[in-house]
């Protein structure tokens, strides 16, 4: 039996969309009942705040599908670490043989906002004794979606300092696929997943545009004026520096390579960007078109 956390994320949709077709036993685990009913598959509700909660969600489970939320604005250390780290030991006491993570490209020892707390969850797996599968994406072609996710001006303009670098971004649903293919397969590692290319954020815009039916265009700023942005929306300072820095990182080219880890683990090619707008057209019309 597999336990589906995260599953009404990004990530999570997908893979229990893709878990039913298959007809494989799973049950997910949700915060709240409601959003559990409308998954249509069997749930237990839980939260990673509430580890006796956690304990309970892994009887008779097998493999688990370790994702939640990224980095928030805390002070000190990010709450996933805490919460992976229960759901991890209460995973090993259970006799879970298999856990199935989502990291982030770029985990590293003290690393900011999610490269750190993802560096030291995967050290906590590792040291956990359980086969181990680590997924490291590249950032998600989801955050595109309904522009929630991304920064954008008054007139709905993409904002950010990654000047000309491009991205290798990805699609959830083939974060899913893969983490399928772990799950119920052979796959054990760490892998680096992206999209079949890298683009610029100035071709992302004109992608978008075309699907919105207005021009959206990208807006280059000088990383203070990001963090004045990120203030404004009511974050503290560190935190806005902190997402300042690393998209300070992504301009220098961090994530502007591709790789093969999509086909090598499920046997097909990863979506390309135009694929993404095609497969979410509608969501995407409705959220970009003013
Ligand atoms: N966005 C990117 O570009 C990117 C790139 C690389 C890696 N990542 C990593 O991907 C992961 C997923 O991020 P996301 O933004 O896409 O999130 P998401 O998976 O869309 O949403 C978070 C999921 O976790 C659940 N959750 C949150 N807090 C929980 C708690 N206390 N107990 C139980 N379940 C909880 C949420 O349930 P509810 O429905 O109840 O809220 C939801 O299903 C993060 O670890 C992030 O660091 C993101």
């Amino acid at each position: 039996m597999i336990l589906v956390t995260g599953a009404t994320g990004s990530i999570g949709r997908h893979l229990v969309r893709r878990l039913r077709e298959r007809d494989v036993a799973f049950t997910a685990l949700v915060r709240d009942e409601a959003k559990g009913a409308a998954l249509g598959c069997p749930y237990v509700v839980g939260d990673f705040d509430d580890p006796d909660s956690i304990a309970a969600a892994m009887t008779g489970v097998d493999r688990l599908f370790l994702n939640a939320g990224g980095a928030v604005p805390a002070e000190g250390e990010q709450p996933m670490v805490r919460q992976q780290m229960t759901a991890i030991d209460a995973a090993v006491r259970a006799g879970v043989s298999r856990i199935v993570k989502i990291s982030v490209w770029g985990a590293t020892e003290d690393g900011l906002l999610a490269e750190g707390a993802h560096w030291t969850i995967e050290q906590h797996l590792k040291e956990s004794g359980a086969d181990r599968t680590v997924l490291r994406p590249s950032g998600f072609m989801q955050n595109f979606l309904t522009g929630a996710a991304v920064f954008t001006d008054d007139a709905g303009n993409i904002v950010g300092t990654y000047g000309d670098s491009r991205v290798s971004y990805i699609d959830c649903a083939d974060i899913a696929a893969c983490a399928e293919a772990a799950l119920t397969g052979s796959h054990t590692g760490t892998f680096v997943l992206t999209g079949p290319q890298a683009l610029t954020h100035t071709e992302i815009a004109a992608q978008l545009s075309t699907v919105a039916g207005r021009e959206i265009r990208y807006i280059d700023v000088p990383p203070k004026r990001l963090v004045a942005t990120i203030v404004a929306l009511g974050a503290p300072t560190h935190f806005a520096e902190d997402v300042a820095a690393l998209c300070a990182n992504v301009a220098d080219g961090t994530l502007s390579t591709t790789t093969t880890a999509v086909t090598d683990l499920t046997g097909h090619q990863a979506k390309t960007f135009a694929d993404f707008l095609a497969d979410n057209r509608e969501t995407i019309r409705a959220s970009w078109t003013r």
